[in-house]
């Protein structure tokens, strides 16, 4: 609980400010960007998004401080962004936490190191494994008994994963899924922190449970060494805007923002900055009360979406019995194939119906509810859904499609800077792949650089594109293999 003195200074937002000042100053421009300030546009672009956002695409001029370097008001807005979330220090991403998740890997492991990682990683995480020449040891994850979405790993698993993986330099967690679905940080840590492992947390989907006490808790409150939060996915900020958390002492924080500066531009942008700014202090002012609402939307779209006959929405008791620690129930799944469809199928039913959702699976769409989640958005889901008439069923469905178990045969990065060649997928079997294979969304790699390709994994592969998913790494039919 922050104290009211803290709670005070959170009114400030001292980029935001130094930003609008420089606006009012009305100084003329001889510097980048070259729009200055939105005094040339293509005409397209002035119909579509207006001047004003350029007045604020600023650099690092005067009164404006350095992202690489903060001296100033980034240093003052990133001071108060982590005392919003209760951790040591705080980094503005302007890259994601795609970039994020590369800084907290580069920044603590060396080329060789051993990382624990589970299979739902995103793939960024595959591209810190190519970029630092790490080796991962993956845990399997298992499919939810409530719905068909995968669980976060599991205790058993990771448990026996460390302790037969001692030499591990680090264990990276993604909690929570794209689905909410959270892991047993804590346990999982006391177990790394007795074998000297750190402790990383993609949290990319969980910016905002710092603030709702009603929401899982977040992984910034554990003992954890540094967690990712994409701002831009769950709270109202421009879309690349994340945070990096620093929660322990155990880092050495100039490597990290030196790493942070190898991996995101040099010309960081201000409209993204400005929203990270004041999206802290929204959520500290106003996060719990707009989250009451989400969450009670949240509750009345279940009740009612289960009175549909063909849908199903578990509720957090049914996603904890099925095996996930726990759950945010701001992350509405519906199981669809009651009605006959293929989630991929109903998402076009969804989108004639003026819907647009977050992601389809084979079996199950996504709706992402947040703070800008409305009481009429909610009326709308719901109307459109009565509305989409049930099919017959072609016994299509695949929702006991297993994804098979790679193996790894040489190290990402080896495989990925190997002599590759580019052949059909069905005549892969036995060979290395050299590429990222990856259904997006949700962008959870399914096959990566130096893994052998099976039989098994070509037919899962070909079923989910004959269901209609969309699949990065596979070009044409081809794939890239170690020639
Ligand atoms: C689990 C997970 N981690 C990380 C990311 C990357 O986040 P960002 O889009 O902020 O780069 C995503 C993106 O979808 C994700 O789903």
């Amino acid at each position: 609980m922050m104290n009211e003195k803290k709670k005070t200074d959170q009114i400030e937002t001292p980029l935001v400010s130094a930003i609008s000042k420089h606006i009012k100053h009305n100084n003329t421009p001889f510097h980048v960007p070259g729009h200055m300030g939105g005094r040339c546009l293509p005409e397209e672009i002035n119909e579509l998004i207006g001047e004003n956002i350029f007045k604020s695409d600023l650099t690092e001029i005067a009164n404006l401080d350095n992202l690489h370097k903060p001296a100033g008001v980034i240093k003052k807005a990133q001071k108060l962004l982590s005392d919003a979330y209760g951790v040591l220090e705080s980094f503005f991403l302007v890259g994601g936490s795609t970039a994020g998740i590369k800084a907290m890997m580069l920044s603590i492991l060396n080329p060789g190191d051993k990382i624990i990682i589970g299979r739902d990683s995103h793939k960024s995480v595959i591209s810190g494994l190519i970029l630092g020449g790490f080796e991962p040891v993956f845990i399997d994850v298992e499919n939810n008994n409530s719905i068909n979405i995968s669980n976060p790993i599991s205790i058993p698993e990771t448990i026996q994963t460390i302790s037969n993986n001692k030499s591990a330099k680090a264990i990276l967690i993604t909690s929570p899924n794209y689905f909410g679905t959270t892991a047993d940080i804590q346990t999982i840590s006391k177990s790394a922190r007795e074998n000297s492992i750190k402790i990383l947390v993609d949290g990319a989907h969980g910016a905002h449970f710092s603030f709702h006490p009603k929401l899982p808790k977040s992984a910034v409150s554990l003992d954890v060494d540094m967690a990712v939060h994409s701002a831009h996915k769950t709270l109202p900020a421009l879309t690349q805007g994340s945070y990096l958390h620093l929660v322990s002492k155990n880092i050495n924080i100039s490597r990290l923002q030196s790493v942070l500066a190898m991996v995101q531009t040099s010309s960081p942008s201000y409209p993204i900055m400005a929203t990270l700014d004041a999206c802290r202090k929204f959520m500290v002012w106003g996060g719990e009360e707009y989250l009451t609402r989400t969450l009670e939307i949240s509750e009345w779209l279940r009740y009612e979406i289960n009175g549909i006959d063909g849908l199903f929405v578990p509720s957090r008791i049914q996603v904890k019995d099925g095996g996930a620690f726990d759950f945010d129930e701001t992350k509405l799944i519906i199981d669809v194939t009651g009605l006959g469809y293929t989630g991929y199928e109903f998402e076009k039913k969804l989108q004639e119906n003026g819907i647009q959702i977050e992601l389809a699976t084979v079996s199950v769409v996504l709706c992402v509810l947040t703070v800008a989640t409305s009481w009429e958005s909610a009326k709308k889901l719901l109307s459109a859904l009565k509305n989409i008439p049930r099919i017959k069923s072609e016994s299509k469905f695949l929702t006991n499609l297993i994804q098979p178990k790679p193996r790894l045969k040489l190290l990402p990065r080896e495989a990925f800077f190997s002599a590759d060649e580019l052949i059909p997928l069905k005549k892969s079997a036995g060979r290395i792949s050299s590429e990222t294979i990856c259904p997006y969304p949700p962008g959870i790699p399914v096959l990566i650089p130096g893994e052998e390709v099976s039989r098994e994994m070509i037919e899962y592969l070909i079923e989910l594109q004959n269901n209609g998913a969309s699949i990065t790494g596979i070009k044409d039919s081809n794939i890239s293999v170690v020639k």
